[in-house]
C-alpha cells in the first residue's frame, strides 16, 4: 500500500530542507535530500576526473550514497567515504546543475528516490519530487523566496559550516543555478499543478513548519 508522501520542491536555499527535517520529525517520516544525492554524483567526477554520466554511474554502482543519521544532523556517506562536508563546498555547488541535468544519472536516482518511498512514509526535497518522483504525493509544497533572502539564509549557513563565502558571488550562483535547473530538458524545476505555492520571504522557519505540518495533519 502506498505510504504518506510529503514533497518538497523549489529553488536553491528556499529552506527546504532545514524545513522537511523538522516536519520528518514531528510527523514520524523518513526524510530524503535528494539534492545531496546529486551533489554526491558531481563529488565523484570531480574527484574521480570523470567526464561521462555512464562513468559517475559505474562508480555509484559500487560506492552507494548512503544516509546516517547522527546528532548533529544526517551525514552522507560515498560507499565509506563521509562526504557530508565535501558536498557542500563551492566546487560542486558550481558543477551540480550540469551533473544534475544529465538523464542517466537522473533516472538511476529516481528509482532509487522510490524505492526508498516504498519503505516508509517520507517527506522528500528536491527540484522534481512534486512533478516526477512521487507524482501521487498526499501534499506538494512549492517553496520560494526572494533571491536576496535566500542568499542570506546561505551566506550564513556556510559561515557557520566554515565555507568561505562572498555574499555577492553567491546571490549570483543561485541564480544561475535556478536558471539552468529550470530550463534543462529532464525533469526541470517548476511547480507541480497541484502543489501548494508557498513563499516564505519574511517568514519564520516555525512558520513554515507549522503551515506544512497543518496541512499534513489534514491529509493523514
Ligand atoms: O537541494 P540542493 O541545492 O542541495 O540541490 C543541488 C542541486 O541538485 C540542484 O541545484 C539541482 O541541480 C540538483 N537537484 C535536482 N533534482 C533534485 C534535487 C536536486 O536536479 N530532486
Amino acid at each position: 500500500m502506498k505510504k504518506f508522501q510529503i514533497a518538497v520542491d523549489g529553488p536553491a536555499s528556499s529552506g527546504k530542507s532545514t524545513v522537511a527535517k523538522l516536519v520528518a520529525q514531528d510527523l514520524g517520516l523518513l526524510y530524503l535530500d535528494t539534492g545531496a544525492m546529486y551533489r554526491a554524483a558531481t563529488y565523484v567526477a570531480l574527484r574521480d576526473q570523470l567526464e561521462t554520466a555512464e562513468a559517475v554511474i559505474a562508480v555509484l554502482e559500487k560506492e552507494a550514497v548512503r544516509f546516517k543519521n547522527a546528532e548533529g544532523g544526517q551525514l552522507v556517506f560515498l560507499g565509506d567515504e563521509d562526504v557530508t562536508s565535501a558536498i557542500r563546498q563551492n566546487d560542486v555547488t558550481n558543477q551540480v546543475s550540469k551533473w544534475a541535468a544529465e538523464p542517466a544519472i537522473r533516472d538511476f536516482f529516481v528509482a532509487e528516490q522510490r524505492k526508498i518511498a516504498e519503505i516508509s512514509g517520507i517527506i522528500m526535497d528536491g527540484r522534481d519530487i512534486g512533478t516526477v518522483v512521487l507524482p501521487e504525493a498526499d501534499l506538494k509544497i512549492y517553496l520560494i523566496a526572494s533571491v536576496d533572502e535566500r542568499a542570506e539564509r546561505r551566506y550564513k549557513e556556510n559561515l557557520a559550516k566554515g565555507i568561505p563565502t562572498d555574499l555577492t558571488a553567491l546571490k549570483q550562483e543561485i541564480a544561475a543555478r535556478d536558471e539552468k535547473d529550470m530550463n534543462r530538458k529532464t525533469a526541470p524545476l517548476k511547480q507541480a499543478e497541484d502543489a501548494v505555492l508557498l513563499d516564505s520571504t519574511g517568514k519564520t522557519i516555525e512558520q513554515v513548519v507549522e503551515f506544512i505540518e497543518e496541512k499534513a495533519k489534514g491529509l493523514m
